[in-house]
């Protein structure tokens, strides 16, 4: 994609070019732009298999995990109903895609056996209110020839609830309904949806249902009444994070249908299952560097993906997640590390919180914005330092008392000047003002 946007974006700037020097009617251009395009030579077998929405057909170091949920949800193609369960772990470590793995071959194998076994997956960041589940669920169980749909709003909770069972009985059968990210719903609007669910066979009788929640914090049960807890929690399985060899044997599995066989220098894979087992263990962080490394060497036009590429795609992935952070912080936040970029643009290293708070007073003025205290200042400077923005090191100055040193932590290729003036065109004067620097002690 990105390679051949570039390529139609010179072709364009070079017929504007031509427009421009020769002051004459525009040439027309030979062909159509995306003939070069097309015709290049591409080191992607399938891009697609290296996406994270792509279902892989084997599961590399998730044999236990696999096994626990195979093991419980055979009892679907029995009649009976599998114990509810809780799979815990951070992003990246397969939950999702191990899930979704079992659960297409539980469906299949119930289709070849004749048993009426349905799984439905929610997924609770996009659809993350109890109605909106509910009513999620119950759409999702219309067959194409009934258009009843449950309203997206309006209903008592309750006669969702009932119009939901009424259909699951209409059906029978066993539902495995997996509500995958469970742990944002949970801490947005409560345990209500757990509770509901977890009791729905006390009301079913041709129909069972088994509830797997998934949830990228371990301590989400927290958050739950002891009665859900412990009904949602009859089984718990633990994904640990995968370690570089693991990460390698994924993306060694993964690249041999996504990338042509040559396509790979020595080292790159491990390159990339390194990085991302330092983050922590995050396949999809694998991938993705792999992906845009692929991309990069691609739009080089090179024959082989390189380490060099695996460098720059990785400071390219810091930069694009470092961005959306810089542009939404409230604008107090966005003072603050403006007043310790202008301080170290100064020539200051490692300053320190009167400093940052000096230029911080001076910058407020600058946009015509009430300053904070100095104490509301360093909590808001342990803010940043908490999202990784700068680093905050407690520093002792003997009798002057303690102080913090603070650095940017930002990779070089971010602009975050930039960033704030362009997500608040309102602080703009705070970086062509002038500004007094304390002189240090
Ligand atoms: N063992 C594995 N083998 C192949 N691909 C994997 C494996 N584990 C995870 N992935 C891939 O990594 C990405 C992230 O996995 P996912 O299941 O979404 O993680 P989680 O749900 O735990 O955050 C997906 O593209 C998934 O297909
Ligand atoms: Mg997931």
């Amino acid at each position: 994609m990105r390679g051949t946007r570039t390529h139609a974006e010179h072709a364009v700037r070079g017929l504007r070019e031509s427009r421009g020097t020769r002051n004459e009617e525009v040439v027309p251009v030979s062909g159509n732009i995306f003939d070069k395009a097309l015709g290049r030579a591409t080191l992607f077998r399938n891009k697609e298999h290296l996406r994270h929405n792509h279902q892989p057909t084997t599961l590399p170091h998730r044999d236990r995990e696999i096994e626990q949920l195979t093991f419980n949800l055979v009892e679907a193609l029995n009649g009976q109903i599998p114990s509810n369960m809780i799979l815990y772990g951070v992003t990246g470590a397969g939950k999702t895609a191990v899930t979704s793995f079992v659960c297409n071959q539980l469906v299949e194998k119930g289709r070849q056996i004749d048993r009426d076994v349905f799984a439905i997956t929610v997924n609770c960041r996009q659809i993350d209110t109890q109605y909106r589940v509910l009513t999620h669920l119950g759409n999702s169980m219309l067959e194409a020839h009934e258009v009843d749909e449950i309203p997206f709003t309006g209903w008592p909770t309750d006669r969702v609830l009932g119009e939901l069972v009424k259909r699951m009985e209409k059906r029978a059968g066993v539902y495995i309904i997996v509500l995958d990210e469970i742990d944002h719903l949970v801490r947005k609007a409560g345990d209500d949806l757990l509770y509901n669910l977890t009791n729905l066979n006390s009301s079913l009788k041709a129909a069972r249902c088994c509830v797997i929640g998934i949830s990228n914090d371990l301590k989400f049960t927290d958050f739950l009444d002891p009665r859900v807890r412990s009904r949602l929690g009859q089984q718990d399985v633990v994904f640990n994070p995968y370690d570089a060899d693991q990460l390698r044997d994924i993306l060694v599995q993964r690249s041999s249908s996504a990338l042509h066989p040559e396509a790979l220098e020595d080292g790159v894979i491990g390159l990339c299952a390194a990085l991302a087992a330092q983050e922590h263990g995050d396949a999809r962080c694998a991938l993705d560097l792999l992906r845009v490394s692929a991309e990069k060497a691609e739009h080089e036009g090179t024959n082989t993906v390189e380490i060099r590429h695996v460098r720059t795609a990785q400071s390219q992935i810091e930069a694009d997640q470092i961005t959306p952070v810089v542009r939404s912080l409230p604008t107090q936040q966005k003072l603050v590390l403006s007043a310790v970029l202008l301080t170290e643009r100064s020539g200051a290293r490692g300053v320190q919180t009167g400093e940052v708070y000096d230029v911080y007073d001076q910058a407020c003025h600058h946009v015509g914005k009430a300053p904070l205290t100095a104490r509301r200042v360093s909590m808001l400077i342990s803010n940043l330092d908490m999202l990784g923005l700068i680093t905050a090191r407690t520093v002792s100055r003997g009798r002057y008392g303690r102080t913090k040193e603070i650095h940017s932590s930002l990779p070089p290729n971010v602009d975050a000047a930039a960033i704030i003036q362009a997500s608040e065109p309102d602080l703009e004067p705070i970086f062509t003002s002038k500004y007094r620097h304390q002189s240090r002690l």
